[in-house]
């Protein structure tokens, strides 16, 4: 067997060689990174320039790899490639029968039999699905974000994947733009946290584990600012909202260890992300010392010739490798056009050596060299996915996602017994819809639905009728839905069910599908035909639950004025219909809160709660029009971020603040937080800052911490928060870090909307 020959002539020292694909346990001791670099030096010394460049190429899964491989077209020339050691990485295979094929390939059949490393979408879940990341941003629980994470690494490492193109970090503000779905929300602060959390769940503290995979912090930079919230459009913000807003997550997903950046579709100030030297040179691999690797996004070096920015498929390749873009997904330029690149003096192989060393330090870290098959075993892989572990780990993130918007009338929870209950809505029993958008491996129809949820409490008459259709006709990742607009033929059944219920629960919002990548809307009400259900319901019997599933904030402003109980529960997953019937029946008492503001209407996005006060700010006078408002509509969020009940209520009293700052760099500020209902309850305290004059205007509040904190029914804690240079500071306009004395307000409470403050002053 030809395995590895050539490089354990080169490499007499290192561990490597299993010579048959079978996995066997390896090691969870951590790779020392100096022999790592020692390694990667021999190994780049004996690669001729095409195999280097192949390391810097990763094709999509392109054959069924268990089958014949097809004799022409594209397919078979990327075949070629892998035999040829011109393919570093592919994506879209997975499964162990499939990895371990091309992995094959890639080992024993190479000239020096450098393994693959193997992406794949690991957005929220492998298989058994956790909430669709905005829903688990709700939670503010961080342990529940990181076990989320470490449940989808443990079942795609088993299942022969390696590295996740996850977490997506961008901050976005516009509900209008599908893939919020797929993000931390609008602020940086928690947006930051959140992101460390996923990356250290994906990646956990050895990345040579066999549980764990390599995460890739996404897309850098600007793409959750699409003008209008199209997706792919231009981002076009200032520098000052790149350096507070966009980069804090990048920097903390860095900070964490992330090991590889994906650069983003859109352009900035003219330039594709992906030629963008700045972002990726001057910025990510100079200032942060980012020694992972960059990966474009699918296509996006081709792109630059329809941006305008590149000449032709050369060009394009010129341009990104200079940027700093190591490995090219889907576009087959560096394979194409890099060696003549070199040859002609355009690019220095210098350049091509520092993306390769990049990329097998990765490879290295993941132990990949030790045994390549280490992805790959059967058995694992059969007990690993679908664990019951794995579905009590994103059961209890999905309960802690739930957000309780309104509960008039203590509506909510509902009695376990002794009610006629009238279930409407088609995403009630909906099986698909849950699952999300990004769950490209989970199977059809197997996230529990809310009829199934609530059929688990069998005390009361549950009576489902569907009202309407949301689509006409199947959905799937990759096609337009047709809504139905007119077919509302359910609507008998569901006002009559709604007439002999005490209580209706209605299960509105979006299809799983109607929110992530390509899936911008103009309107973000409920599509097709359920407003009208809803109002048809209404008038039948207004004492409505609403519960909400979507993957963007939605208008609610009908809802919020007429419906009694709304129950913001996303795509929860899997396990989507036990987490809502658990929060419906009280079993768990609701602590989300909006990781988004939604908006009161459309008209209002982009809309965020930590925005400018402007020159003009509301004071709102009789008849006077010159204020930075609208005439047709308050600015306030309908439902600010950080809002959320529970079924308890909390008090906040005895703020204090101890500003130490000139002595220790320290200003102490402390609150006590009571429980003033009759249940238990968690309330997650939030401390927001507002610095009132700066030589860079500030927002009129900044989140800069938060606390969950599980109270007692009449029981009081007191919260403390220490802010440091790090809270009280931001960036200037060129990327320095300031913090400038003057007046700060301090707020605390239970939303953003809190008014709740004291006053400092920094010396
Ligand atoms: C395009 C998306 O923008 C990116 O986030 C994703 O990882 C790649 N496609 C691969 O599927």
């Amino acid at each position: 067997m030809k395995i590895f020959t050539s490089i354990l002539i080169a490499l007499l020292f290192l561990p490597l060689g299993h010579k048959e694909p079978v996995a066997e346990k390896v090691s969870e001791t951590k790779p020392d990174p100096i022999l790592i670099e020692k390694k990667v030096d021999s190994l780049l010394s004996i690669m001729t320039l095409e195999e280097k460049i192949g390391q810097m190429n990763q094709y999509n899964g392109f054959w069924n790899v268990t089958g014949p491989a097809p004799q022409g077209g594209d397919a078979a020339k990327k075949y070629d490639h892998l035999r040829k050691g011109y393919v570093g990485s592919m994506l879209n295979v997975r499964g162990v029968e499939q990895v371990r094929a091309v992995q094959k390939i890639a080992v024993e059949e190479t000239r020096l039999g450098i393994p693959l490393i193997i992406g794949f979408d690991v957005i929220h879940g492998y298989k058994t699905m956790s909430p669709i990341p905005l829903a688990e941003s709700a939670s503010w629980d961080m342990e529940a974000i990181e076990s989320a994470a470490q449940v989808a690494a443990r079942e795609a490492a088993a299942s022969g994947i390696n590295w996740t193109f996850a977490p997506m970090v961008d901050i976005s503000r516009d509900a209008r733009w599908g893939r919020v779905m797929e993000g931390g929300g609008e602020d940086p602060y928690l947006g930051a946290k959140i992101a460390a959390a996923r990356v250290k769940g994906f990646q956990g503290d050895n990345l040579s584990s066999e549980k764990t995979i390599a995460a890739c912090a996404k897309h850098f930079a600007g793409y959750g600012f699409a003008e209008g919230g199209r997706d792919y459009n231009t981002a076009d913000f200032g520098t000052s909202t790149l350096y507070n807003t966009v980069f804090p997550p990048f920097i903390a997903a860095k900070e964490a260890g992330v090991r590889t950046f994906m650069n983003s579709f859109n352009e900035l100030n003219g330039i594709p992300a992906t030629g963008d030297k700045f972002l990726q040179r001057d910025i990510l691999k100079g200032k942060w010392e980012f020694d992972g690797f960059v990966i474009s996004d699918w296509g996006s070096i081709r792109e630059m010739i329809a941006h305008g920015y590149a000449k032709d498929g050369k060009h394009a390749a010129e341009l990104a490798v200079l940027a700093g873009s190591d490995m090219d997904m889907e576009s087959y330029l560096y394979v194409a056009e890099l060696a003549q690149l070199v040859r002609d003096k355009k690019v220095d192989e210098t350049v091509i050596d520092d993306a390769v060393r990049r990329i097998l330090r990765v490879k290295f870290e993941l132990g990949l060299f030790d045994d390549p098959y280490k992805y790959c075993d059967l058995e694992r892989e059969k007990s690993e996915i679908n664990s019951k572990e794995n579905h009590d780990a994103v059961l209890d993130v999905a309960k802690k996602s739930i957000v309780l918007l309104k509960n008039e009338g203590n509506l909510l929870p509902l009695d376990k017994s002794g009610k006629k209950i009238a279930l409407i809505g088609s995403l009630a029993a909906d099986k698909n819809s849950p699952l999300g958008s990004w769950r490209i491996a989970a199977d059809d129809n197997t996230a529990v639905s809310v009829l199934e949820g609530m059929q688990a409490y069998s005390g009361n008459e549950l009576n489902y009728a569907k009202g309407a259709d949301i689509a006409k006709g199947p959905t799937s990742f990759i096609t337009e839905i047709e809504i139905n607009e007119d077919d509302k033929s359910g609507f008998p059944e569901a006002v009559a069910a709604a007439k002999a219920a005490d209580i209706v629960v209605m299960v509105l919002g979006e299809l799983g599908f109607m929110s992530g990548e390509g899936r911008s809307r103009t309107t973000i009400d409920f599509p097709g035909v359920q407003q009208e259900l809803l109002e048809e319901i209404h008038r039948a019997n207004p004492n409505i639950v609403l519960v909400v599933n979507n993957g963007r904030p939605l208008d609610l402003s009908w809802a919020d004025e007429n419906i009694p109980a709304i129950v913001e529960a996303w795509h929860l997953g899997s396990q989507s219909g036990h987490a809502i019937a658990q929060v419906l029946y009280g079993d768990y008492n609701p602590s989300g809160k909006l990781p988004m503001s939604f908006p009161r209407s459309l008209g209002q996005v982009p809309l965020y709660y930590n925005y400018k006060n402007t020159g003009r700010p509301v004071i709102p006078a009789p008849n006077l029009v010159f204020w930075s408002h609208y005439t047709d509509e308050q600015n306030s969020a309908l439902y600010p971020f950080g809002h959320g009940l529970s079924y308890t209520s909390f008090a906040y009293n005895k703020l204090s603040v101890d500003n130490a700052y000139a002595q220790n760099g320290t200003v102490n500020v402390s609150v006590e937080v009571s429980n003033t209902g009759k249940v238990e309850g968690k309330e997650v305290v939030q401390l927001y800052i507002r610095d009132l004059y700066a030589s860079v205007t500030r927002p009129v509040k900044e989140l800069k911490g938060f606390e969950l904190v599980t109270l007692a029914p009449g029981e009081t804690k007191k919260i403390s928060f220490p802010l440091t240079h790090k809270e009280l500071g931001f960036y200037d306009n060129h990327g320095n870090w300031l913090v400038e004395p003057g007046e700060f307000h301090v707020f605390v409470g239970g939303s953003s909307s809190t008014q709740y403050h004291k006053t400092f002053e920094l010396k």
